[in-house]
């Protein structure tokens, strides 16, 4: 992955193949990015994806305009199939059926073919929806075969990839353990350590696997016990990683330094700093006694290393044709903060997507429940309860939490589901318990189903299900009244509360 503005002179390797992706620009506009001229001397097949493509007919001729109307949703796709001559420009829809479901989003389109080009697909709204050069392997497609809503998506970047490019698809997960597993040795060498915060959540315990199975117990994570972690949370993962997985594992129980000054903060932001900085505070602290008590062991070095979890995701973030994103988020930045320590990082992840961290996970033999959880945010439960956040909030939030993903977990939806909690509004309302009236308060449950988290819709449970939980909720954790649905899409609301 490469910003589209490389220079192909300064290319680290000669591709096989060049995939040129979507963008928000229009290729007209003065500010918009351009590819190198020199990639189309390059002689290899050319894939454009909707700006992609625009760029590609950009190049051969200007031919785009801002279109009437901006499409974006789903639309159908038809195949033109060519005569034997010409079936060469064919080869991307190689295998498939002439008609088939795709994902647009666009607002520019092709005001006219460019010269030497063949449309191989079209839809109802974009009589260019596909292209291919009659002279030289260069493909373009409007719509998005990397999007899930592009069912058969896959099968065109393989054709592309397999068939045009003639890459040959030998990565494996079994191959990719081994040889990271290598380099991470090689690069640690024979005595170095490295330090890592883990969480409980998947990519902090992967990588952390990754980390034990290439270095043993030089590898030291340490799990800061913040106070706002879920219900039972510290022990748990105490008990996965050191018991299970063999993970060297310091716990720190910092909840009460975390919750003092909590203490009268409601605002969301406010809480999130308190808790980011608190947390590298501590973090801080335990890798001085960590280095301090490894120097005083002969058989290995200082610790030099150390580990993050980035994933390709935010790869991708810092690979913009303006420079590295300003909106990498924080916790991927705590080497910096690492004061006096001067850390070099290691991200055994940064070539992987979250389904391929699961796969590597399960691979690494990491429990399923682990594999398949919910993200869970940094903050925690802080900014599920709405307003200050006390020990006895953190009690009821954690309690009907439990009790909430408990039973989605009984009802089998718990796959399904890409993340749920519980939230305690910072109200009260009036109900009556026994003969009593009673004024406590109010529980907001969340559960939404998202492919990338941008996005999201709630999940449509059936009545019985929310019955039961709201009726297991009342009746088991003390102080909570009411039971409320929350349902919000994102946009406009957030998947968090706060
Ligand atoms: P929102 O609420 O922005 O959440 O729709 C999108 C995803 O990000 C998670 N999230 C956070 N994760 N620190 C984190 O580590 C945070 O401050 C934070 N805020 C939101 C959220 O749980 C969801 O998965």
């Amino acid at each position: 992955m490469l910003p589209c503005t490389q220079k192909i002179a300064e290319l680290p390797f000669k591709p096989k193949g060049v995939i040129l992706s979507g963008g928000p620009y229009s290729v007209y506009e003065a500010n918009a990015p351009h590819v190198d001229p020199a990639l189309f001397e390059l002689g290899v097949p050319i894939l454009g994806i909707c700006y992609g493509l625009q760029e590609l007919a950009w190049h051969h001729g200007k031919n785009v305009l801002a279109g009437e109307k901006h499409e974006y949703g789903h639309a159908y796709l038809t195949i033109e199939r060519h005569s034997e001559s010409e079936e060469h420009i064919d080869r991307l829809f190689k295998g498939m059926e002439k008609e088939m479901e795709v994902w647009m989003s666009h607002g520019d389109k092709l005001s006219k073919l460019p010269d030497n080009f063949h449309p191989i697909a079209s839809t109802s709204n974009a009589p260019f929806a596909g292209i291919a050069s009659t002279s030289k392997p260069y493909f373009g497609i409007q719509f998005h075969p990397e999007v899930t809503h592009t069912p058969k998506g896959k099968q065109v970047i393989s054709n592309f990839a397999i068939e045009i490019c003639k890459a040959r698809p030998d990565w494996t997960m079994e191959k990719f353990v081994d040889k990271e597993i290598e380099r991470i040795r090689v690069m640690v060498g024979k005595k170095g350590q490295v330090i890592g915060a883990v969480s409980g959540g998947v990519d902090s315990t992967v990588a952390a696997k990754l980390m034990q199975e290439a270095i043993g117990d030089r590898f030291h994570a340490v799990l800061v016990d913040n106070g706002v972690m879920r219900l039972d949370e510290a022990r748990t993962v105490k008990e996965t990683l050191t018991q299970h997985l063999g993970i060297n594992l310091t716990v720190i129980d910092a909840s009460d330094l975390f919750l003092g000054r909590l203490k009268g903060i409601s605002d969301p932001e406010k809480k999130r700093k308190i808790i980011g900085n608190t947390f590298i505070e501590v973090f801080q602290n335990q890798a001085k006694e960590i280095a301090k008590a490894a120097a005083n062991t002969p058989q290995a070095g200082d610790i030099e290393w150390l580990l993050q979890g980035t994933l390709y995701p935010d790869v991708i973030e810092s690979v913009s044709f303006k420079g590295p994103s300003a909106t990498i988020k924080t916790h991927h930045n705590v080497g910096g903060l690492l004061e006096g320590m001067h850390l070099k990082l290691i991200e055994p992840l940064r070539e992987l997507f979250k389904d391929e961290v699961r796969a590597l996970g399960t691979n690494l033999g990491i429990p399923e429940d682990l594999v398949w959880r919910h993200p869970f945010p940094g903050p925690g439960i802080a900014i599920r309860i709405l307003g200050e956040v006390t020990p006895e909030q953190v009690r009821i939030a954690r309690e009907a939490d439990k009790i909430f993903i408990d039973e989605i977990q009984a009802a089998g939806l718990y796959r399904k589901i890409s993340q749920a909690f519980a939230a305690l509004l910072p109200v009260k309302a009036v109900g009556v318990m026994g003969d009593k009236r009673v004024h406590d308060q109010v529980i907001a449950l969340r559960a939404v189903e998202t492919i990338d988290f941008m996005t999201a819709d709630w999940y449509p449970f059936d009545g019985q299900f929310l019955k039961r939980v709201s009726r297991r909720i009342v009746n088991e954790v003390n102080g909570v009244v009411r039971v409320l649905y929350d349902v919000t899409s994102k946009p406009p609301g957030t998947i968090e509360m706060e």
